[in-house]
């Protein structure tokens, strides 16, 4: 006899041989590149003919991964700025001048890059065949073309949580008085002002990014797809016909989300269950620090060395006075009046270091990717949000208990003493975090098999359309229901509530048991005068 196993195998082989995959990662940052990079480098282990267009060559990789490198220039350099720009000073940028000054002019600049470089143009000049696209959710829509162009199904994935411009567009709920717009700063999301600010910056954002950014997306893809027939479907179109959309967020720490069954959470999908060995040095550092560890990484993009003066000063005073020791990365070869107790270093192996149990507290800037870390192997943090979500995710990490806000401005001597003192001597931030960590490992499969699994899924049932909103297919209008609100607010509005209501009688159905609960709000509604 055949064991089972081996059939069940043989069945999914057959429905799901390995595919040509075209898988696009246009934008420059590496933090992005972090959480993109193993779907790539597992889908071709698994056997798949994978092509990345990207700025970040692998050099070991599986033979049927195939790299197309773009262009990398410093997205500074293609905003249009001299140096590299001290990235402490984005705390004070609203949040409309975040997204002018920096995602859309960003975005489109690192669109522009990928496509108009020569590798790129050389690839898409010749006849290849894709059965799947896989693209970057971010500011980058014009690739989203290439999927038309190949005629294949369109995957997103995202390296940042919830994204409320994505839920409009596909129809999923948006929750607004739950679920935050993912970078407005909101210190009371629930509040009365908190909602309606929430309600405000969502439509905002929307609003901006289709009538004013897209139109700049189109015009890259009318300069950089001539050689493809008219008219094209707009981008706007492919977002929403997307067959599957991989979010980075988890409900174990972001607000439950009701989701459609093509968004998927794939939140920790850069954390491998085994990571790496530290190197010898580190470890010893680790090892002997029995008093325990205070760690501080604001991330890739900001530098420590560029804290002004004062607030350098804050630290050390108050790292000075520590039993525990202080690994601190820091970009510059040398800190003027170090104490004994901190340890400099310009790199560090992040995930490692918080793995280790002598780590005691995360001081960190309170980027996505480092939250993930800091939750999965159960660490408390301290954080300095400076831009995009970062203030937001520290939130849900004070809301939870496994980590406390410290505002930029607010950063002195006493400040920062009276926190740090806080989260290392109340063992309650501990116990969250381990909690946390707890919740966050506790899946059905992991992040990655997830991904897989799902993009395996849509190339198995051909862009797996019955999984699409069937509220696509309505009209504005009668998506909303304002023709029942119409309706039923009208004058006869109540002899035809009661009319439905009799009709309910006489098929044997009861109106309420039947009717959904937005007809039961109207029903109260066209009772008002
Ligand atoms: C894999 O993809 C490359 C394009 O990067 C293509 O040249 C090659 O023919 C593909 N291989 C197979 C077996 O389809
Ligand atoms: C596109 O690339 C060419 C070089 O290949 C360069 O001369 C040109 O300025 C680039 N265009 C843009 C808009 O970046
Ligand atoms: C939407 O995607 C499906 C595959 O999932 C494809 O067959 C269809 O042509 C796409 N429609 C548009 C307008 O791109």
């Amino acid at each position: 006899m055949i064991p089972p196993t081996f059939l069940l195998l043989c069945l999914l082989y057959a429905s799901c041989h390995a595919a040509n995959i075209l898988y696009i990662i246009p934008f420059t940052s590496t933090s992005h590149y972090i959480v993109l990079r193993p779907i790539g480098l597992e889908l071709a282990r698994r056997g798949h003919n994978v092509t990345v267009i990207t700025s970040h060559r692998e050099d070991e990789h599986p033979p049927s991964y195939h790299q197309v490198v773009s262009d990398n220039v410093k997205i500074w350099e293609l905003m249009g700025m001299k140096g590299r720009p001290n990235v402490f000073t984005m705390v004070d940028l609203s949040m409309k001048e975040y997204h002018k000054q920096v995602l859309w002019i960003g975005g489109t600049a690192t669109t522009e890059l990928a496509l108009n470089s020569t590798t790129v143009k050389e690839f898409l000049k010749k006849e290849n065949k894709f059965d799947l696209v896989i693209s970057e959710l971010f500011y980058q829509e014009a690739t989203y073309m290439l999927a038309h162009r190949y005629g294949a199904p369109l995957v997103l994935v995202t390296t940042f949580g919830n994204s409320m411009r994505t839920n409009m567009l596909l129809r999923n709920p948006l929750q607004l008085a739950t679920v935050l717009s993912e970078i407005v700063r909101i210190e009371s999301p629930t509040s009365f002002i908190g909602r309606l600010r929430n309600l405000y910056y969502s439509i905002y954002e929307y609003i901006f990014w289709k009538y004013w950014y897209l139109p700049m997306q189109d015009a890259l893809v009318d300069k950089y797809f001539k050689d493809m027939p008219r008219p094209l479907p707009s981008l706007e179109e492919l977002h929403q016909n997307a067959s599957l959309i991989l979010i980075n967020s988890h409900f174990s720490y972001d607000p439950p989300t009701a989701y459609l069954p093509n968004l998927v959470e794939i939140g920790g999908v850069h954390i491998k269950e085994k990571e790496s060995k530290l190197s010898e040095d580190f470890q010893k550092i680790l090892d002997d620090a029995k008093e325990g560890i205070v760690y501080v990484n604001f991330g890739s993009n900001v530098r420590s060395s560029e804290l002004p003066l004062a607030k350098k000063n804050a630290f050390l005073n108050v790292f000075k006075k520590l039993k525990q020791t202080v690994l601190w990365k820091w970009e510059e070869l040398s800190l003027e009046n170090k104490p004994d107790n901190v340890v400099i270093k310009n790199w560090m192996p992040q995930k490692e270091i918080l793995a280790h149990p002598n780590t005691k507290v995360f001081i960190a800037h309170g980027g996505l990717l480092g939250m993930q870390e800091a939750i999965f192997y159960g660490v408390p943090i301290i954080g300095v949000p400076i831009y995009g979500d970062q203030y937001n995710n520290l939130l849900l990490a004070e809301e939870n208990g496994y980590g406390k806000i410290l505002d930029y401005h607010d950063i002195n001597e006493h400040s920062l003493e009276r926190i740090l003192n806080e989260v290392l001597k109340d063992d309650s931030f501990r116990r969250r975090a381990r909690e946390m960590s707890l919740r966050f490992r506790d899946r059905p499969m992991s992040a990655l098999d997830t991904a897989v699994f799902w993009i395996e899924y849509v190339i198995r049932h051909k862009g797996a359309d019955f999984m699409k909103n069937p509220a696509l297919k309505l009209n504005w209008f009668a998506f909303q229901m304002l023709d029942l609100q119409l309706r039923l607010r009208s004058a006869s509005g109540f002899e035809y509530i009661a009319s439905l209501a009799l009709d309910s009688l006489d098929t044997g159905h009861s109106l309420i048991s039947d009717a959904s609960p937005t007809l039961l709000l109207l029903l109260l509604h066209s009772f008002k005068p």
